[in-house]
């Protein structure tokens, strides 16, 4: 697919059948994530929904706890229950950290080894560094900008799971050569990474202001297109944060400037992103090590 189209992001050359032609059937929705991801807030139903959800799956509510009792999620006091956390921790934050945790799940059940590994703690310090630039630029909406990090990735993972003989070539040629995952997978495939991804989580009926900011993760942002990918651009200096603290695969190097923007949204100088990328590692390191 080319990426000359930064300003029409929503289009799908890649058809579903094309890409199952391609590398099989995609997988299909984790439950509680899908279900997590759909739920606002805006409503009681949606609160007591979360809870339900959780309740329902032992481990998985386990491991919120564990996470929700975390420093990293500053809470005030040792919650004992899922209704507790959502008491003391709040709806978006318990909500995040169940994301986290059926991400996680997922990027342990599709594949291991050292791929998958590397594949997890870049998306991980991509989603941390995306939520503390979304705060860094107010934009409001840390949660969306911290879950659209931790999913850009995801068509790797796919990738990786269903045609993991290609997917090694494809991270050889990135290691030796220093290109781009997406330039590579383009040549070998017709499509990349963030194709799959949007194909997939559209699938999964995830907000599709998300889906449309993994999809263009890697396309180019002017000052023209940001207002409406904004989520994007921030997902873009967030991937190339890991990048510069070298939570990638080796030979990944950062690929943006820091320059566009505008429109709110300030240029951050190199100090100013070296200070970033320093507060994103530690709140890495804290959380890489709850999971
Ligand atoms: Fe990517
Ligand atoms: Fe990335």
């Amino acid at each position: 697919m080319s990426h000359k189209d930064s300003d029409s992001v929503q289009s799908h050359d890649l058809t579903l059948d094309v890409l199952v032609r391609a590398i099989g059937e995609l997988p299909a929705a984790p439950h509680v994530l899908a279900r997590a991801l759909q739920l606002t807030a805006d409503t009681e139903t949606d609160i007591n929904e979360l809870g339900h959800v959780l309740s329902a799956d032992q481990s998985l509510s386990a491991r919120v706890l564990r996470l929700s009792n975390s420093p990293f999620y500053g809470r005030l006091r040792e919650v004992k229950s899922i209704t507790e956390a959502l008491q003391v921790l709040g709806f978006e934050t318990v909500r995040t950290v169940t994301i986290a945790a059926s991400t996680h799940l997922i990027y342990r059940d599709m594949a291991d080894g050292n791929y998958a590994r590397t594949l997890w703690r870049h998306s991980l310090c991509t989603a941390i560094a995306a939520g503390t630039l979304a705060e860094s630029y107010k934009m409001g909406d840390k949660e969306s900008a911290y879950i659209a990090g931790l999913l850009h990735d995801i068509g790797k993972l796919v990738l990786h799971a269903r045609a993991p003989h290609l997917f090694e070539k494809i991270v050889l040629e990135v290691v030796t050569s220093g290109r781009e995952f997406c330039k590579i997978e383009s040549e070998m495939l017709n499509f990349d990474h963030s194709d799959i991804a949007s194909l997939m989580l559209s699938g999964w009926n995830i907000p599709s202001p998300l889906v449309r900011a993994i999809h263009a993760h890697h396309r180019q942002i002017t000052a023209e297109t940001l207002p409406a990918n904004r989520l994007a651009h921030v997902v873009a200096l967030a991937d190339d944060i890991a990048r510069r603290l070298n939570i990638c695969f080796p030979g990944q190097k950062p690929a943006m400037t820091t320059a566009i923007i505008g429109d709110g949204m300030p240029v951050l100088d190199d100090a100013q992103l070296q200070s970033v990328a320093g507060r994103v590692r530690a709140a890495f390191e804290l959380e890489v090590a709850l999971f």
